[in-house]
């Protein structure tokens, strides 16, 4: 549907400046493809929690007669998912089989700084490390992906990512849709510009403010469609682009329901049109595809009106199964409510200009200490400049934490829940309860990926 693209009009003006996310038209998916369902990552012998993770070169044959040169984790593009249960100490190898320095980090895990897999704890190619660590969160979908120092948006983009799943005794008493591949499907969203010759250009379309793309890859496959029978399908949604926001919609305007945050359940399902990722952000939602009312011609689409994942939906009527109503015991903030604010933070800028608190990142200063198992109350200022600004998903590492309030009103329903990225809007003021099960150094940063490697991310010390 040609009609819906538009170069630069008025929707994408945001303050008078234009929000860079919709600078390039993402094409409508044309739904030929069979989406491709990552493998689940098998433990290295059966009675042990020890895997394996290698990062890869690898080529594969993403548009029609053409191979791409990519990067994997243990294939040729992208990871397979990892499972992880609450309670169990794993160990993982990393190996760098690339040709240049990576790290391998856990996003929105839970772990030492030592663990962490930040900027400090670089392999070099060649190198292995056995690292280790217990889960000790509740079920959440997370994801693992590169952060050498002003390396990691190219190697995401090249195809360095994976999904985690932690499952726990909740999520395996809950009535939600489970069955991997079949009505519990990992999405990972992200958009991309190939050359003439089907190379991801991770130049092509670069500005500072981040690398927008034409071309929508889910789990890797361009115009994908997603086989699905008449029953609720649980859709982990992962917003893995470098810079571009994505609003998913039914191009029906029919609701369905949310079940979770980044870091986990939601207390109850809560019934939405439509729901808006930043990159780095995850929400779960359950579509039930025997209550709609048409099922042909059916997608999820982007805010423009572009489609983003054509379903491809079988008269098949599924048993049917009702989600659970009471899905978690997340506390809400009322107590942090009234705590003081102990650190500010500031964002500001846009393309290389960008920094937080004034400063960009140095890797030898620590900006900020806290104390291991104390919660804090953090406010982030998004603070415009002279042409408006820009949202700016902030992301902090090794704990998920809780949003108090987004310019002093408490958060919707759909956000109260565990986070570790959120978008903060031009001029906003958010406060956040957080507090860090382990002790080491973590990153704070922009997950506007060429942001963060332009600097805009800061330290902080646990202690
Ligand atoms: Cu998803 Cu510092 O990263
Ligand atoms: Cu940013």
């Amino acid at each position: 549907n040609e009609g819906n693209h538009h170069m630069m009009d008025d929707s994408t003006m945001e303050h008078g400046h234009m929000s860079h996310d919709n600078v390039v038209s993402l094409k409508d998916s044309t739904g030929v493809n069979e989406l491709n369902i990552p493998p689940l990552l098998t433990s290295d012998a059966t009675d042990r929690t020890e895997y394996t993770i290698k990062a890869q070169t690898g080529k594969v044959d993403i548009l029609d007669g053409m191979t791409t040169e990519t990067l994997g984790y243990n294939g040729d593009l992208l990871g397979p998912v990892l499972q992880f249960k609450k309670g169990e100490t794993i160990k993982i190898n990393t190996i760098n089989e690339l040709d240049q320095e990576t790290t391998f980090h856990w996003h929105g895990l839970e772990v030492p700084g030592e663990a962490d897999g930040g900027p400090h704890t670089t392999l070099s190619p060649g190198e292995k490390e056995q690292i280790e660590f217990k889960v000790t969160q509740e079920a959440a979908t997370l994801w693992f992906h590169p952060h050498p120092e002003g390396k990691t948006s190219e190697q995401v983009y090249k195809g360095l990512a994976g999904l985690i799943y932690i499952e726990d005794s909740n999520s395996a008493k809950l009535e939600i849709p489970k069955e991997y591949g079949k009505n519990d499907i990992p999405l990972v969203f992200q958009d991309r510009i190939f050359d003439e010759q089907g190379q991801l250009d991770y130049k092509a379309v670069m500005n500072e403010d981040g690398t927008i793309g034409d071309t929508l890859l889910v789990n890797g496959t361009v115009n994908p469609v997603l086989p699905v029978e008449k029953e609720q399908v649980r859709l982990r949604l992962l917003n893995g682009s470098n810079a571009r926001n994505f609003t998913f919609k039914l191009n029906t305007g029919e609701s369905f329901v949310q079940i979770a945050t980044d870091g986990g359940f939601l207390n109850e399902p809560v019934t939405l049109n439509e729901v808006t990722l930043t990159p780095s952000e995850r929400a779960e939602i359950i579509i039930d595809f025997s209550q709609l009312n048409s099922t042909n011609d059916l997608s999820l689409i982007n805010e423009d009106g572009s489609i983003l994942l054509p379903f491809d939906v079988s008269n098949q009527e599924a048993d049917s199964l009702k989600t659970s109503e009471k899905l978690n015991d997340f506390a809400v903030t009322d107590e942090e409510e009234n705590m003081p604010v102990t650190k500010n933070i500031e964002l500001f800028g846009m393309m290389e200009h960008v920094e937080i608190n004034g400063k960009k990142f140095d890797p030898e200063r620590i900006d900020f200490t806290q104390e291991q198992g104390v919660t804090e109350v953090w406010e982030i200022y998004n603070k415009k400049d002279m042409m408006g600004g820009m949202i700016h998903p902030f992301h902090i590492h090794g704990t998920q934490f809780k949003i108090v309030s987004r310019d002093g009103v408490e958060p919707k329903e759909y956000e109260q829940g565990w986070k570790d990225t959120i978008a903060i809007h031009p001029g906003e003021k958010v406060k956040i309860a957080i507090q860090f099960k382990h002790k080491g150094v973590y990153m704070f940063h922009c997950h506007i990926l060429e942001h963060e490697d332009n600097g805009m991310m800061g330290q902080i010390e646990v202690k």
